[in-house]
């Protein structure tokens, strides 16, 4: 993929801008400030200035289907891991596309799609990753950083590594088993909590729908139970 980047010093999101002008395939919207960052579902995604990673590429993923529009949340994710792991970061996918290390999260992800008819026609990745930034705002639950983490690098850095690994994931037949390897905590049984009902309840990731990103949990009885995004959490 050929990327063009263009690098802001602030801007109040860079997925609002990258919805807001006519960006071509490839295009990388950068910031090393946002005002009003934008995170999953509404909340807020606040970073301190000029130290970490923001941006938002723009893609045209014309041959894909609206109903598997997950695939482009598992080639982002994946090669957010991919990027840090060339880091020496043992980064986890928490399911659907957070970016974790040792539990806690470096970065997080937020995707817009456009399309018409069956198929997408533009796609805004929005990616975040704490770079240098090692105090927090207490609201934020379990942040870390690279610096947190005595990695010392840049978003610059970061962001090559980025469009390398995004380059070669993104006509990836692989994809799926790739992003299915990266999944955190896929390995055993941990607690999750029904978010509807409050219940507790042991269980193993066994599945997360390629096209749908539908999460399938089994129990240690056994029973296979279905999630969407934020139907269930697990318990740290
Ligand atoms: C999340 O809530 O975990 C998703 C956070 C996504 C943040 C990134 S920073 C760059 C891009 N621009 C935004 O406004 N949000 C995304």
């Amino acid at each position: 993929m050929q990327y063009d980047i263009k690098q802001f010093d602030e801007l109040d999101s860079t997925n609002a801008q990258a919805a807001r002008e006519n960006y071509a395939h490839g295009t990388i919207i950068s910031a090393a400030h946002q005002s009003s960052g934008r995170g999953q579902r509404g909340n807020r995604w606040s970073s301190a200035k000029g130290e970490n990673l923001m941006f938002s590429l723009v893609v045209e993923p014309t041959h894909v289907a609206v109903c598997e529009q997950f695939t482009l949340s598992e080639m982002a994710s994946l090669a957010s891991c991919e990027a840090l792991a060339e880091m020496g970061v043992e980064c986890k996918i928490k399911w659907p596309n957070d970016l974790y290390v040792d539990g806690k999260k470096i970065g997080g992800i937020l995707i817009e799609h456009t399309s018409q008819g069956e198929f997408l026609t533009r796609t805004i990745v929005g990616i975040g990753i704490n770079v240098n930034q090692t105090t927090f705002d207490p609201s934020i639950p379990n942040p870390t950083s690279l610096k947190l983490l005595a990695i010392q690098s840049s978003p610059t850095t970061l962001l090559d590594l980025f469009c390398n690994k995004f380059s070669s994931i993104y006509d990836c037949k692989e994809l799926h088993m790739q992003y299915m390897k990266n999944i955190w905590r896929a390995d055993d049984f941990y607690p999750y909590r029904d978010a509807r009902s409050g219940a507790l309840f042991q269980a193993q990731i066994t599945n997360v729908d390629p096209f749908t990103g539908e999460l399938t949990l089994t129990t240690d009885a056994g029973q296979q139970k279905k999630y969407w995004f934020k139907e269930v959490e697990v318990v740290l």
